[in-house]
């Protein structure tokens, strides 16, 4: 029976087609060879985890309270499909053995990750992200350096007019009693807080801080801050890395608000966004410090720091501002072939690839009609292949920039291609 209604992608999923192509590669490429620069080594993990794994990223966040696909396999273990990466990572990290090289693992890695989120442009159920994680070290020169790793890859693709936002938010030690300060501040006005906030002032109290919603917005500027809270190694952690972002001439702001939305960070937290623009927008990057991830995942307690960029924010971002990276033509070479020749095109196109990429045109229309498709598609040579010219293994090869047309042998082609 056929179906009513085509096939169509599922919600908030979509496909990345050729022609976005030439933007997305630039974008990994030019993170790719930032990684590369900084002594970063590429990681591949599964997009399929455990849900518990997931769930010990924090299960008052967002990507897994409320975000998660998460279901049963045929084996009845309960799986979820990554919502981020730095979990997957670390766990790596001591399944491979990695703790035990030298220290820190400095590793980069792309691929799609899944929240249930509300789809919307910038926003997706599948996105893609580029993650660097320096795991195995509490120095502040790392915090430094992967601010710096995304700093440089921004700029490389052409977004270098950026907005950095900084805070700390302390540590195990410090920032308990902060959170009561924080609690104590808010219960009076637990009433006049959005319905969300309400449940976070106990749960999750951090998170007033980043609420969007404008009916809490007045009681932020009187909120206690964290970065006066921290406690001695907090807070010379804290220096030390303004000062190392200092000395690198790398612009931020500290947003006193900052928290992120994962709750494993610990220290250091960033996010950029792009400059200029005002009003609410989406982080391109963002990360920090994640001092007690390995512990809260089974493993023994390893600093480590990172963050993530939007793959698909930064690629449209970058078409936005005519960084297209370079469109080339999906093939160099196109073999027309006239009447019934696939066989002897299909041998000519072989011969050829020893050169250049080459398609084939098998569709049964006229050499005129191949031309013209020739032309469209931007080939910079043609091959035009007679019944006649096939008998003699020779063919007609035209340079289309030039308009010259040379008859050779088949064996010939290749080095014609320069
Ligand atoms: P995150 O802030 O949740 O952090 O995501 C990192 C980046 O992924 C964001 O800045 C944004 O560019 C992109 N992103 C997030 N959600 C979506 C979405 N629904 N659609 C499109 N893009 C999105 C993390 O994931 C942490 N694991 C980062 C990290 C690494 N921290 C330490 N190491």
């Amino acid at each position: 029976m056929p179906r009513s209604e085509p096939i169509k992608a599922v919600r908030g999923v979509r496909d990345i087609l050729p022609a976005d192509l030439p933007v997305w590669r630039a974008a990994k490429s030019g993170a790719e060879d930032m990684a590369r620069k900084f002594g970063y080594e590429e990681i591949i993990t599964p997009i399929l985890e455990k849900a518990e794994l997931i769930e010990r990223v924090g299960e008052d966040t967002d990507a897994v309270a409320k975000e998660l696909y998460r279901f049963d396999d045929r084996g009845g273990r309960n799986l979820a499909l990554r919502p981020e990466a730095t979990a997957g990572v670390v766990r790596a990290y001591f399944e491979g053995l990695l703790n035990q090289g030298p220290q820190p693992s400095r590793l980069y890695l792309f691929g799609p990750m899944f929240r249930y989120d509300r789809p919307q442009k910038g926003r997706y159920r599948q996105f893609f992200q580029f993650n660097a994680e320096a795991i195995g070290s509490g120095a502040a020169g790392l915090d430094a350096e992967v601010v710096e790793l995304a700093h440089s890859w921004l700029a490389a693709v052409g977004l270098g007019d950026l907005r950095l936002e900084l805070n700390s938010i302390g540590d195990a030690k410090c920032r308990p009693a902060y959170l009561e300060r924080l609690k104590a501040y808010y219960r009076p006005l637990k009433s006049q807080l959005h319905g969300d906030c309400q449940l976070r002032l106990e749960k999750n109290p951090l998170r007033l801080l980043d609420c969007k919603v404008p009916q809490c917005q007045p009681f932020k500027a009187g909120a206690p801050r964290v970065t006066d809270f921290l406690c001695d190694e907090c807070s010379a952690h804290w220096a030390a890395v303004r000062r190392l972002l200092d000395a690198a001439s790398i612009e931020y702001q500290h947003n006193p608000y900052l928290v992120r939305g994962l709750d494993y960070y610990t220290r250091t937290v960033f996010e950029f966004y792009p400059g200029g623009a005002t009003g609410q927008q989406d982080a391109l990057a963002s990360g920090g410090r994640y001092d007690g991830l390995a512990e809260e995942l089974g493993w023994p307690a390893t600093p480590g720091v990172g963050f993530a960029g939007g793959l698909d924010r930064v690629t449209e971002l970058m078409a936005a501002k005519g960084e297209d990276g370079a469109a080339s033509p999906p093939a160099d070479v196109l073999v027309l072939p006239d009447g019934d020749l696939a066989v002897e095109a299909a041998e000519v196109a072989r011969i050829c690839r020893a050169a250049r990429a080459v398609a084939v045109d098998y569709e049964p229309k006229s050499l005129r009609a191949k031309m013209r498709s020739a032309n469209k598609l931007g080939a910079r040579w043609v091959v035009l292949l007679s019944v006649e010219d096939a008998a003699r293994r020779v063919a007609q090869l035209r340079d289309m920039t030039s308009g010259d047309q040379t008859e050779l042998a088949w064996d010939e082609l290749p080095i014609h291609f320069v």
